[in-house]
């Protein structure tokens, strides 16, 4: 196969890809007028987090938490939308702009987590992730505090049990 043919083919596949993401997700919300500039927050997204989340916030069976259809039920609580902004990826992000990076976290959580934001969550703006962001968490503790605010959704915002795996039919080794 030729050399020109891969590109063309990568070309086609990228740009499938981003249209994916401007597509409808499996679970349609419209983003919150807070988000200043929406075709940035959405290629911001799939420069910045695609790559391992998957274009359209799904990565399965890769040992990721996956994003579509989930990543709202993290607004449940204040602790709990801290961590979306305390998270290394989210915190340490070479978007130093906050309010870019709000409109990017704004993107994945209404965007991509559609209705499972619980009602009346107020977007992020760029203040609160300044704030947020200089608390980022190490790696290390990521899954004891995954946990602790997925029990909190389930317990406060009724989020599904199956949150507590990373993705819906993960199969959890014991
Ligand atoms: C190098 C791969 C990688 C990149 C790039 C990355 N992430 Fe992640 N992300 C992960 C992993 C791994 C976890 C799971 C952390 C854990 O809980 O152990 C995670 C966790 C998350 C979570 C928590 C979801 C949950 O269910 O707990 C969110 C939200 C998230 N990432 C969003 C983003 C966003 C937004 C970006 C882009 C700014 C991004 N990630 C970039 C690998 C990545």
């Amino acid at each position: 196969m030729s050399r020109i043919f891969l590109g063309a083919l990568g070309a086609c596949m990228a740009v499938a890809g981003y249209q994916a993401v401007t597509a409808a997700p499996a679970t349609p919300a419209p983003l919150p007028a807070a988000i200043t500039d929406p075709d940035l927050a959405r290629s911001d997204y799939v420069e910045h987090c695609g790559g391992c989340h998957g274009v359209r916030g799904s990565a399965a069976p890769a040992q990721l938490p996956e994003l579509l259809g989930r990543v709202g039920w993290f607004m449940c609580t204040p602790q709990s939308r801290a961590y979306l902004i305390r998270l290394p990826n989210i915190a340490h992000s070479r978007i130093k702009d906050n309010q870019q990076l709000a409109d990017l976290v704004n993107f994945v959580v209404f965007g991509l987590g559609g209705a499972s934001v619980p009602k009346g969550s107020v977007p992020f703006t760029a203040s609160e992730v300044a704030y947020e962001r200089q608390f980022a968490l190490s790696s290390a503790s990521l899954k004891a505090e995954r946990a602790r605010h997925v029990e909190s959704a389930i317990r406060t915002c009724h989020a599904p049990a199956a949150m507590r795996l990373l993705y819906p039919g993960q199969i959890v080794k014991r």
